[in-house]
């Protein structure tokens, strides 16, 4: 598959197999993630796997899509330890998780393994489930696992809607 057959492949998936990933599959994923490029290289993200099934229960219960979270075969809460902002401006500690998480989703679709993005959860719940300090910040739980329905189109933006060249135009 090129890169861009993989990036088509990739969808939110919201039915899961109940089975495990192997851990030859989840150490793959994390080689993605720890490639991923940061801010300064800081490198300031960590990863809670849960592969558990009563936490994987209690963390989906969090969510908003309990019974489909709860059977995916890992939940990956990813952290941040950083709150440097750059000179722009913006936060690094979420853009540096987001990068490292498209890493993991891109590489579980080349895998046949399926991921949704998790913004709705409940970080208070989360945090104490997992142990996870408080100046740790929880910027996003992933869902991976094996799909149970098949991938969707998606609907997208054309790209002259999107992309305009040397000068704002739009
Ligand atoms: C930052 C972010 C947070 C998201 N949070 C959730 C979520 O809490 N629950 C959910 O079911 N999907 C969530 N999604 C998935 C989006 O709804 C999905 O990516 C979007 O509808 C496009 O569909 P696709 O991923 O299948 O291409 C999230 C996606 C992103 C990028």
């Amino acid at each position: 598959m090129t890169l861009l057959e993989v990036i088509r492949k990739r969808y939110s998936c919201r039915s899961y197999q109940d089975r495990p990933i192997e851990q030859e599959k989840l150490d793959s994923l994390f080689e993605a993630a720890r490639l991923a490029p940061s801010a300064k290289n800081t490198q300031d993200w960590r990863f809670v796997v849960v592969t558990d099934k009563a936490t994987k229960h209690q963390v989906a219960e969090t969510t908003n899509r309990p019974q489909v979270f709860e059977k995916a075969g890992v939940i990956i809460a990813a952290c941040s330890n950083s709150d440097d902002v750059m000179r722009c401006g913006q936060a690094i500690g979420p853009i540096d998780i987001a990068i490292a998480l498209e890493h993991i989703a891109l590489q579980a679709a080349e895998l046949g393994l399926a991921t949704c993005w998790i913004g709705s959860f409940c970080t208070e719940k989360v945090r104490t489930i997992l142990g996870i300090p408080d100046d740790i910040a929880i910027i996003e739980l992933m869902a991976v696992g094996y799909p149970a329905d098949s991938p969707k189109q998606p609907s997208r933006e054309p790209i002259e809607k999107i992309v305009c060249y040397e000068k704002w135009q739009f």
